[in-house]
């Protein structure tokens, strides 16, 4: 290759020829067409014309529901130009509307074989078996629902960006969510025919807290109103999307397994916004404390930052609503699309056991008699409940480097993860009165002590009167202290957004 570029040096007119070859080849993603793609999109003219039919909707998706006043903006994105970990993103200031939004697979292994579930040691599926078709559109429209949902969520928010680093931060997110709904999109009209088109355009229908036609989870139809609101999502509910990912990952349906592996090297920077996020407001909260040496709530509202108890009262409420998303503890669906090779575990390659699970129990919880009680049911069937717990024991870890920020500011103060029965909507635990401490109680008990627990209007009005503007480079909002270093080796106070 470097021979061909010395070479194509020698022929000026034949340069950018022999410059996308390259391009093309050193990174396994096809820029030359229309819809940039590792998986030899020309190849099939069908699906390259109904995906190039789709593009223009997505487009008016985008400018309808997509970040709000950003179309003249020039942000500092970074691009994949390569499915491999050690060097796939580019970094350069675009016009998000201009974002090559494309179908990007990690590599396939021709060998692989499924792993789990009644099938175990079957070759992996190319193609998705008749009698698996609809749990697996099922499956595939639902996170696909949720990537443009939290677009549509997120779509004020630059409004009231507490820097220009956060908002660029921001609008990463949103166009790899987009970029997330492509890879789902190209699944359906791949795999699915008609139905699969009708799938992919309903996408773009429905609309988060919709009324007529809202999004299919109901996290995914809340507002996402303030900042902290929006740090909190992107920690603890794309998370959610890490684990549903990381299980798809295993799936016995290879194409589906290599483009969710490639959405997670997307999906990790989304937690790191939200952990980040967090842990800098933390840092102005404690430092403010100590100018103040004080933890009086209304003096640190008066100084123009966030109360640690309103911070806990915000991990209280996404945690709660996120783990949710899980699903029922006990579901016959999750023992399904296990067993016929769907969805696998979490990391489910590293588990010892025999990959089966007849004969398996789990323990879930309810509520008995006034007591929250462990119960023994299948394992097969409890599938969501192993899921969440995973996810209970990774969303912890956020929580103790929080309390890192506050311990080295010699603040005695700690956050913690309620219990997993407190705020429920879902399963066995729906709608048990539980209290952060795992304490059952009475409704009465409940309500005189829920404006503790959870976010009240009032908590709700202060953060969203700290939501003010702030995009001068290298400034930032007083309620959030900045980050440690910029994004790709740039200054804290690099133009990472041009506003033309
Ligand atoms: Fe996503
Ligand atoms: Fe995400």
């Amino acid at each position: 290759m470097q021979q061909a570029y010395r070479w194509c040096l020698l022929q000026p007119h034949l340069a950018p020829t022999v410059a996308l070859f390259l391009e093309t080849n050193m990174s396994g993603i096809n820029y030359s067409e229309k819809i940039p793609n590792n998986v030899n999109l020309s190849e099939d003219r069908t699906l390259q014309r109904a995906l190039e039919q789709w593009q223009p909707n997505f487009i008016n998706w985008w400018d309808d529901m997509g970040p709000e006043g950003s179309t003249d903006m020039d942000v500092y994105l970074r691009t994949a130009v390569s499915v491999d970990p050690q060097g796939w993103a580019q970094f350069g200031h675009v016009k998000m509307r201009d974002y090559r939004w494309g179908v990007f697979l990690n590599p396939g292994d021709q060998e692989r074989k499924i792993h789990f579930g009644d099938h175990i040691g079957e070759k992996a599926w190319q193609d998705v078996p008749g009698e698996h078709r609809a749990n697996l559109r099922r499956i595939i429209v639902t996170q696909g629902d949720t990537e443009p949902a939290s677009v549509e969520q997120q779509r004020h928010l630059g409004l009231t960006a507490p820097s220009m680093y956060d908002l660029r931060n921001l609008f990463q997110i949103n166009v790899e969510e987009g970029r997330h709904l492509w890879a789902m999109v190209y699944l359906l009209h791949k795999y699915f025919g008609k139905d699969g088109r009708e799938e992919a355009d309903a996408l773009l229908q429905r609309n988060s807290g919709n009324e007529d036609n809202p999004r299919i989870l109901q996290a995914f139809n809340e507002k996402t109103p303030d900042w902290l609101s929006f740090f909190m999502f992107t920690y603890f509910t794309d998370r959610d999307g890490k684990f549903q990912l990381c299980a798809l990952a295993e799936s016995a349906f290879d194409p589906l397994a290599r483009t969710t592996k490639f959405m997670l090297t997307e999906e990790a920077h989304h937690m790191f916004v939200g952990e980040s996020g967090v842990s800098r407001t933390i840092q102005r909260t404690v430092d403010v404390m100590n100018e103040l040496k004080s933890d009086d709530v209304n003096k640190l509202r008066a100084a123009g930052v966030i109360d640690l108890p309103t911070i806990q009262r915000y991990i209280n409420f996404h945690f709660s609503v996120t783990i949710d998303l899980f699903g029922a503890d006990q579901s016959s669906n999750a023992a399904t699309f296990y067993s016929s090779g769907l969805k696998g575990r979490y990391e489910e390659g590293k588990r010892t056991d025999d990959h089966v699970l007849k004969g398996n129990s789990y323990k879930i919880l309810s509520v008995e008699g006034g007591k929250l009680v462990e119960k023994e049911v299948p394992m097969l069937n409890a599938l969501n409940e192993v899921l969440r717990d995973d996810y209970i024991t990774d969303s912890k870890g956020g929580i103790d480097r929080w309390n890192r920020v506050i311990e080295k500011a010699g603040i005695p103060f700690r956050l913690k993860a309620p219990h997993k029965a407190f705020h429920r909507n879902i399963g066995s635990l729906s709608g048990a009165k539980v209290s952060p401490d795992g304490e059952v109680m009475s409704d009465e008990q409940w309500m005189a002590k829920v404006g503790e627990w959870l976010p009240s209007n009032e908590d709700r009005a202060f953060v969203a009167s700290l939501m003010g503007r702030v995009v001068e480079p290298g400034k930032f909002a007083n309620w959030i202290a900045p980050p440690v270093m910029g994004i790709n080796r740039e200054p804290v106070n690099f133009d990472y957004v041009r506003f033309n």
